[in-house]
């Protein structure tokens, strides 16, 4: 969802809504009024949890709604505390100020009043909310300081008007001699990188505000640990890595694009003499994550199916417990958590309600925090002690698939190890012959594997009107699996489910009969006997297994329905091939299928709600 506003003599609104309330249609999308004169408007990403109670409390006041949002409390309240404003100069930000500390939930907001021509106001609390600035003229600082108040109610004539002199001092951002500024305010840097790559990112309960082409910020008290003031920064993001270029969807531009992103996150990171990796961004704590007791890797969707994927070699390489956690069951269950913690959180987008309240859960608790995020200035990657960016570009498909793949790559993997990490199978062992070696450039495998596009879209043809795709394997390629099931139910709409082969025979061998398609990932790694078992008791049911296996694997192939025979690389690393194929498929299945890979019904890029 994006916010966008432009403005020096012009200003514009947009927003893309991902409904929380209310189905979409023209009286419950954005802007919400506050009242059929439209005095008040605004523009909402996230949720407010206790609108019902704030509604209850405007109708009561004779304020009538006409959508089924929850934003539209928001606009009825600011045009509440204007109604019953004690002082005729009240400024557009203290309004907005006193709004927010009647909200609970999550937001970004931009506000607009006919009350206040030539002024926006913009805050937010838990949703992310970025400034791009774009001027040919030079800017009067890169530094906006932060304008703090205080909050008595008997100041607030003596506050507007200091407030007023002071914004047409330095406190403000604008462009020197009077000369003309844009400000964009979004949620998401892909929204603007088309005008701008200066960015603001707000904090939390920042008020920004701007009024006759300048910008200020606000806060209402200052706490020690603040920052007085927000800077400039340039992002590194080109536009042509937004667009789609030569692909029919960005998904698939995505999925091609991995070669180029696993290289990128290695860059300055591994270093192929010694076979060692080092994460300049995690080696102010190497102390502390060495005395750690236990590690704690949480995310949600694909980015929990990243952590999944690691586990193991986590373990292997730190010899510590380690829990793998779905950020909302680990919030539902109250999970202990302790000093001596090390908690890493996983996202593409920096900006998941869930895994951002399991962070500062964690951190309430003392834990180390560790981010391991794609997005630069994102709330996570802020609010954690340290990080790892994956650095694999802009991901602008709602299924994430090249972020997950170089999250799973050997620097991707060694923030597992710490900051000095030696992955395990480097040099390649015995078993792994010269294409194992190659492994640990990776890019060219994956380029192997990507060009099996045509074999895997004659299998989407076979499979396409199916109703159900099971999709089963175990070890290093069990999380390849939930993350194929993943990608197909999430854009194909088909049901599906990755299933841990050695839970076959405790209850999904039940579906398993001659027309339930399933895929099997049978890699030669230590779990290759055990598959080859489950794969007899699929045949022996009838079942048609796809098997996805090794090129060198005569065996699986000779049972299979079909076999898509991959190239062969470390354990650890294997699972970085063997989900591109799953990716593929549930592309051309979706694109077989009628429907919008990039922009799959009900579901958003990034999940700022709980
Ligand atoms: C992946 O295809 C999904 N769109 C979804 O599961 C996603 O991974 C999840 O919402 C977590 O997002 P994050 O990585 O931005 O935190």
């Amino acid at each position: 969802m994006d916010l966008k506003v432009e403005f020096e003599t012009h200003f514009g609104m947009a927003h893309t809504r991902w409904a929380t309330h209310g189905i979409p249609n023209a009286v419950n999308s954005h802007p919400q009024r506050s009242d059929k004169g439209n005095e008040f408007v605004v523009i909402h990403n996230g949720i407010i949890t206790n609108y019902k109670d704030l509604r209850k409390f405007l109708e009561s006041k004779g304020y009538e709604f006409e959508s089924e949002t929850d934003t539209e409390t928001i606009a009825k309240l600011i045009k509440y505390v204007f109604d019953n404003r004690e002082t005729e100069d009240i400024t557009f930000s203290t309004l907005v100020e006193r709004v927010i500390q009647q909200l609970e939930g999550a937001f970004a907001l931009v506000f607009k009043s006919i009350r206040y021509p030539g002024e926006a106001v913009a805050t937010r609390r838990g949703s992310p909310l970025l400034i791009g600035v774009r001027s040919k003229y030079k800017l009067s600082t890169e530094q906006v300081p932060i304008l703090y108040r205080t909050r008595t109610i008997e100041n607030v004539k003596n506050i507007c008007k200091t407030r007023m002199k002071r914004l047409d001092s330095s406190t403000c951002l604008h462009a020197v001699g009077d000369k003309a500024v844009e400000f964009f305010f979004a949620s998401d840097a892909s929204a603007i990188i088309e005008h701008t790559n200066r960015v603001i990112f707000l904090e939390d309960d920042d008020i920004a505000a701007v009024a006759d082409g300048k910008l200020s910020i606000h806060r209402i008290q200052r706490s020690a640990s603040d920052d007085p003031s927000r800077a400039i920064q340039t992002l590194q993001m080109e536009l042509q890595q937004i667009m789609k270029g030569n692909f029919s969807a960005f998904m698939q531009k995505e999925i091609f694009e991995q070669p180029e992103s696993v290289f990128n996150t290695m860059r300055g990171r591994v270093n192929f003499e010694s076979n060692t990796v080092l994460l300049g961004g995690l080696k102010d704590h190497l102390k502390e994550i060495r005395r750690c007791r236990r590690l704690i890797v949480i995310g949600c969707g694909t980015s929990y199916h990243a952590a999944v994927a690691t586990r193991q070699v986590l373990e292997e390489l730190t010899e510590l417990p380690v829990m793998v956690e779905l950020a909302s069951d680990f919030l539902d269950r109250n999970t202990p958590v302790f000093r001596d913690d090390v908690c890493f959180f996983i996202s593409q987008s920096g900006e998941t309600a869930d895994t951002l309240l399991a962070l500062r859960y964690c951190k309430d608790r003392r834990a180390l925090t560790v981010g391991v995020t794609n997005t630069v200035g994102s709330s996570i990657s802020r609010e954690t002690d340290c990080g790892v960016h994956i650095n694999a570009g802009p991901e602008i498909g709602v299924a994430s698939t090249k972020v997950e793949g170089t999250a799973c790559s050997p620097s991707g993997r060694a923030w597992a190890g710490g900051p000095e990490a030696r992955v395990p199978g480097y040099p390649p062992s015995s078993g792994v012959d010269a294409a194992g070696s190659r492994s640990v450039h990776g890019l060219e495998l994956i380029k192997e594997v990507l060009s099996l596009d045509e074999q895997i879209h004659d299998l989407a043809l076979e499979l396409y009107t199916q109703r159900s795709l099971l999709v089963m394997g175990r070890g290093y390629n069990y999380a390849t699996c939930l993350e194929g099931a993943l990608k197909i139910k999430e854009i194909t709409y088909m049901h599906s489910e990755g299933i841990l082969a050695g839970e076959l025979k405790h209850g999904p061998l039940a579906l398993i009969d001659k027309q339930m398609p399933v895929i099997m990932v049978i890699m030669k790694d230590p779990c290759f006997a055990k598959c080859q078992n489950a794969l007899q008791q699929v045949t022996a049911r009838q079942g048609r297994p796809i098997v996805l296996c090794s090129q060198d694997d005569t065996e699986s192939s000779k049972f299979a329905y079909r076999a898509i025979s991959l190239p062969r690389t470390v354990d650890c690393l294997q699972g970085v091939l063997s989900v591109i194929p799953l990716q593929l498929l549930s592309f051309h299945l979706a694109v077989l299928r009628g429907y919008d890979v990039d922009f799959p019904r009900n579901l958003a890029k990034s999940v700022t709600v709980e």
